[in-house]
Order: C-alpha cells, then structure tokens, then sequence
C-alpha cells in the first residue's frame, strides 16, 4: 500500500516516521508548502513531491496533517482524487464544515478517519474493560504553552482528546446513564436559546477563555469533570474515575493504571489503628498510540472496514467543543 502525508510539520512529520517503519506500507509520500519542513522530511526513506497532486495521483491513502483551518480543502482534494484518508484531530474548524466533509465523505464510498489518538493510549482500553457504573470522572490534560502557533481554543486543542473519550468511550456503552433531555448550562455564557442538546441528554457547565478550561458533565448519575490549560508549569494527562467499590487512577504519559479498593479491615494493633487498603497495579501493555492509530487505519483501508473514529463522531466531538466555547463566550 502507497501512503502520503500531506503537511510535515511537528504532527505530520511522525506520520512519516512510523508509515516508513510499517512493513505493510511498499512507499511512503510527503507533500508540505513550507520547503524547511518539506526538507525534514527528506530524512527519511521516503518520496517528497512538488505538488500536493502529484502525491494525490500515487498513493491509496493519505494522513492530513496540515494546520486545521486546511483540513476541509485538503481533504477535498483527496476525495476527489478518490485517495482514502486519515485526518488529524479536530476534523475542522468549524461545525459547518465538518458537516459538510461528512456528508462529502459518506458519499464518497472511501475509508476516513479521525486522529483523536487517545483512543489507541491503552489505559483507554484497560479502563474501559474496568468501568462499570462511574460515579464520577475527572480528566485533567494540562501543559505549558507550546511555541507552535495553533489555530485552535484550549477546547479544540486538547480538551476535545477527553471530550472524545467520555462520550465514544466511557458513556457509550452506559447509555442509560444519560438524563432525560434538558439543557442547563451555567458558566460565564449562561444558557442557549432553545437549542438542544447534540450527544445525548446531559447538563453541561463551564467556565474558562482561549487557553484554560473547565467543563462539568451532568449525566443522570454521573459527573464528569474535564479541565485543560496551556498555561500550566507542569504537563499533567490523567484521569481517575470513581466507583462505589472501587477508584482508578491512570495517566496517558507513562500508560499506568492503578484501582484502589475500599480499605477491607479496621483495627487496633498496639494501640495503633490499623487500615488494610488494596491497590492493584494493572498491567498495560504500553504502546506508541499514533502507531497503533495508523496501523489501525491501514488495516480498514486494506480490508474495507470502517476507522474506529468516524468523521461523524469526529463532528460530534466538535459539536460539544463549540457548546463549551459558546458558554465562555469564545465562539
Ligand atoms: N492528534 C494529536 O494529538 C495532535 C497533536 C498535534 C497536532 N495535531 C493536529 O495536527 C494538525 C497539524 O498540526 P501541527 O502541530 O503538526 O502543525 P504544524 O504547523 O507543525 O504543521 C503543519 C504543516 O502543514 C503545512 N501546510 C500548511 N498548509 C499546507 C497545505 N495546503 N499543503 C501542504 N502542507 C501544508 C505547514 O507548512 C506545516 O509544515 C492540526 O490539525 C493539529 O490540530 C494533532
């Protein structure tokens, strides 16, 4: 299989990386305006085109990894060309076009997907696997600002990995969890006018601006909490969820779960206390998540199956974002 990357700079240039280290892909193709990134990566054994169509006209399937403002018109330019294609996360810019390049890709017959790579982060899996009633979920993904300039809110940024996570993942399968329709929302933007609710039935709350923000998810009996920041000194990804027997705490860095179990004896041992507490380690099988997504991608696009990130949850995903920059006035 023929693959290309359209966009090489920091996101694009991984892509490059892992499909010239994929046995199953025979040619690996790059196309970038910029020619200082087009140069890096030449590094690798790959084939820099000139034209984003000649790299169109050689391969079956191609990443897009250009800025998110882009995403729309390059990814037109592939389903045009009849050139399967994995899009990097948010889909697009705006809900607009999003439900526009679904209705494009639906139509189109060829395999498309959505980086929203936390997916292939294996505690995502393993945490899953656990859960079974959440009374309460808190995800936290907070880091300094980075140099790259980015077109995107805090929302789009990073809390859109979370929001991907909790409705795909964590609720999905728990759809009863889900309170009967209702739109309260508080936060500095107060509620929307007669609007519904996109997702399923929950209450959503929030408050933050462009670079740090709070969301607070209310599910029948359930409460999710997801905060994000670029203004942080330290680079947090975690997660904990609480059940009524037990708690979990993970982290999408160094792929770790651990489960706390309530303490099963209390007693007095030399006039001291005494408490047993349970916490299991479990074991992750760790993994590079952006390999495992593209290997992913390749095999549906080999065997016609559909990516397991959908443009359509993809636009959901976005829909929600646009709710929370709606309530902090950042629309
Ligand atoms: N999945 C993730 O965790 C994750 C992380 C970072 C970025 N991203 C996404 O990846 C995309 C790219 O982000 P980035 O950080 O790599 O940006 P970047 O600015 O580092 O790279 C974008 C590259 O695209 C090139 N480009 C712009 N317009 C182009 C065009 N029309 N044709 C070809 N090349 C073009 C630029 O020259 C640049 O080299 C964004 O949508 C971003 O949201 C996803």
């Amino acid at each position: 299989m023929k693959l290309g990357v359209i966009g090489t700079g920091s996101m694009g240039r991984n892509h490059v990386r892992i499909y010239s280290e994929l046995k199953e892909v025979e040619e690996v193709y790059a196309f970038d305006v910029d020619k200082a990134n087009k140069k890096k990566s030449e590094e690798y054994d790959i084939i820099v085109c000139d034209t984003m169509g000649e790299l169109l006209a050689r391969v079956d399937a191609v990443s897009i990894c250009v800025p998110t403002k882009y995403h729309l018109e390059v990814a037109k330019r592939a389903i045009e060309n009849g050139v399967h294609c994995l899009i990097e996360k948010p889909i697009t810019l705006t809900v607009e076009e999003a439900e526009e390049l679904v209705n494009l890709l639906d139509t189109s017959g060829l395999i498309a997907g959505v980086g929203h790579i936390e997916r292939f982060n294996p505690i995502i899996e393993e945490i899953k696997r656990i859960i079974k009633n959440p009374l309460y979920v808190e995800i936290r993904r907070h880091n300094p600002a980075s140099t790259r300039i980015t077109d995107s809110s805090i929302v789009e940024d990073l809390m859109i990995h979370d929001i991907d996570i909790v409705f795909n993942v964590f609720y999905k399968p728990l759809q009863g969890l889900l309170v009967s329709p209702s739109w309260a929302c508080g936060g500095t933007g107060g509620a929307r006018d007669g609007a519904e609710p996109h997702s399923g039935d929950y209450e959503l709350y929030s408050a933050g601006n462009n670079d740090l923000c709070t969301a607070l998810l209310k599910f029948k009996s359930s409460i999710v909490s997801l905060s994000a920041s670029r203004k942080a000194s330290k680079k947090i990804r975690s997660v904990y969820v609480e059940e009524e027997e037990f708690t979990i705490e993970g982290d999408f860095m160094n792929q770790e779960i651990y489960v706390y179990r309530k303490p099963g004896k209390y007693g007095i041992e030399n006039e001291r206390y005494t408490q047993e507490n349970i916490i299991e380690k479990v074991l992750v099988n760790k993994v590079e998540p952006l390999k495992e997504e593209l290997k992913a991608f390749i095999k549906c696009v080999k065997n016609n199956d559909d990516f397991i990130i959908t443009p359509l949850q993809a636009l959901n995903n976005l829909r929600i974002c646009e709710d929370i920059r709606r309530l902090n006035g950042i629309l």
